[in-house]
C-alpha cells in the first residue's frame, strides 16, 4: 500500500479525493498496489464532509510523514504552493499538480529539483484539464520534430465565445455561467485576458521544443476586445472566432509563442471544438497532424489527469520518469509582431485602400478583409489604415 496526500481541498483537490475513493479498487489494480489517502491539507474546516477526518491544517504533518510518498498539489498559484512543492521534492516525495501558473513560471527549476532527488514532478492536469496531451507530447510523439502546437486551451473563454455565437449571449452572463460551473479561475481576468492560455502555451512549448518559455515571453491577447462584428464577419466566411494559444518553429528556426483570438475556418478540426471543450493540435514531421480533444476544465476531468499522474508516480517510485527541459533562451525566441500569418482585418478603409497597403484581399460578406498573403502584425499596424480589428487566421 502507498500513502498519498492532497494539498488544497477546492474544486480540483476535492475531485482528486473523490476519484481516489470511488475508484479505489480499480486504482489498486492499475497502480499495482493500493493507494490510500492519508491527509488533505487546507486552511478551512469542512464539518460533516466525508473527508473531514483526513483534514490537516499543518503542512509539516505531510512533509515529515515517511509513509507519504506521493502528493497531489491542488492549491494553485506560485507562492505557497511553490514553497510546499519545493520542500516536498527536496524531501524525496513525488508530486502531481494541476498548477499551470507554477509550472509555467518555475517548471524548469522544479524539474531540476525533482531530478536531483530522483522523484517525479508530473503536471498532466495543468494543460487541457482531463485531456491526455502532455504525456503524449513528451513520450509518444518523441520521435517527431515538432513544428507547431496550437490549441483552444481555455474552457471558460471557449464557453463564452460559443454562447455568444450560438445563443447571442452577453459576455458577462456567459462568464457568470462558466464561473458557476467551476470552469473559471478564481480571478476570471486570467481566463478572459488570455493569461491562463498563455501559461499553458509556456508548458506546451517547453515540452515541444525543449526550452522553458516564461509567460512574459508570450504575446498575449484575450477575448475582451471581441465584438459581435468579429463574430459575424467570421461566420460570413465559414469561420469561428476562437482564442488560440500557439507555439511554433519559425522558418528562421526560432520559437514564437502567442495567444490571440483567431478566425478558425470550418476546415480546421479546431472549428468544431465548442463550449468548455479544449482541442490541441500537434504538428510533427512524422505524425503529420494529431488533435487531442476533451473536457478542458472542471472538477472530475482535471482530477482524472492528476490521479493518472499519481498512478504513474506510484509505478516510478524508485526510477523517475525522464522528463525535463532546458532553461529559457530569449535569443531563440521570435517576436510575434514579426511573424507572417494570414490575417483578417476590419477597417474603415475600402478594399482598394487595403490592397494598396497590404496586397491582394477578399472582402468578407459581413465586413472585414481576408488578406491573401501572410503578413506580419507589425506591417498591418504600420500600414496607416484605421484598424477596428486584426485577427490571425488559423491554417
Ligand atoms: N480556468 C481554466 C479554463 C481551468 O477555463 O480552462 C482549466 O485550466
Amino acid at each position: 500500500m502507498v500513502q498519498v496526500a492532497i494539498l488544497g481541498f477546492g474544486t480540483v483537490g476535492s475531485g482528486v479525493a473523490e476519484v481516489l475513493t470511488k475508484n479505489r479498487e480499480i486504482l489498486a489494480r492499475k497502480a499495482g498496489q493500493e493507494i490510500s489517502l492519508k491527509y488533505i491539507l487546507d486552511t478551512r474546516e469542512f464539518p460533516g464532509n466525508p473527508f473531514e477526518e483526513k483534514l490537516t491544517h499543518n503542512f509539516e504533518d505531510i512533509l515529515h510523514d515517511p509513509e507519504v510518498k506521493v502528493v497531489a498539489e491542488c492549491i494553485g498559484g506560485a507562492t505557497i504552493a511553490l514553497e510546499f512543492v519545493k520542500k516536498l521534492l527536496a524531501a524525496g516525495k513525488h508530486v502531481a499538480t494541476s498548477n499551470k501558473e507554477m509550472v509555467a513560471t518555475h517548471g524548469h527549476e522544479l524539474l531540476e529539483l525533482a531530478k536531483a532527488h530522483n522523484v517525479n514532478f508530473l503536471f498532466e492536469a495543468s494543460v487541457g484539464g482531463g485531456i491526455p496531451v502532455l504525456r503524449p507530447l513528451a513520450f509518444d510523439l518523441a520521435g517527431n520534430e515538432i513544428t507547431e502546437v496550437a490549441g483552444i486551451l481555455n474552457g471558460t473563454t471557449n464557453y463564452i465565445l460559443t454562447e455568444m455565437l450560438e445563443k447571442d449571449a452577453a459576455f458577462d452572463a456567459a462568464l457568470k455561467e462558466a464561473q458557476a460551473m467551476g470552469y473559471a479561475e478564481r480571478n476570471p481576468a486570467a481566463d478572459v485576458e488570455g493569461l491562463d492560455a498563455c501559461r499553458k502555451v509556456c508548458i506546451l512549448s517547453a515540452l515541444a521544443f525543449g526550452t522553458h518559455v516564461y509567460p512574459d515571453q508570450v504575446s498575449t491577447e484575450g477575448i475582451t476586445s471581441i465584438s459581435a462584428e468579429d463574430v459575424e464577419a467570421a461566420a460570413s466566411a465559414h469561420m469561428k472566432v476562437k482564442l488560440l494559444g500557439r507555439t511554433l518553429r519559425t522558418p528562421a528556426g526560432k520559437v514564437c509563442s502567442f495567444v490571440a483570438p483567431h478566425f478558425v475556418p470550418v476546415t480546421s478540426q479546431l472549428y468544431h471544438v465548442d463550449s468548455v471543450f479544449n482541442g490541441i493540435v500537434v504538428r510533427g514531421n512524422a505524425i503529420g497532424e494529431a488533435m487531442f480533444y476533451g473536457p478542458g476544465a472542471g472538477k472530475l476531468p482535471t482530477a482524472s489527469a492528476v490521479v493518472g499522474d499519481m498512478i504513474d508516480a506510484v509505478w516510478h517510485l524508485k526510477e523517475r520518469r525522464n522528463l525535463d527541459w532546458q532553461e529559457a533562451d530569449p535569443t531563440a525566441m521570435a517576436d510575434f509582431a514579426d511573424l507572417a500569418l494570414p490575417y483578417v482585418v476590419r477597417t474603415t478603409a475600402s478594399l482598394a485602400e487595403v490592397e494598396a497597403a497590404l496586397g491582394e484581399a477578399t472582402a468578407l460578406a459581413a465586413g472585414g478583409y481576408l488578406l491573401k498573403n501572410p503578413v506580419s502584425r507589425r506591417a498591418i499596424e504600420e500600414s496607416g489604415l484605421t484598424l477596428l480589428a486584426v485577427r490571425p487566421v488559423f491554417q
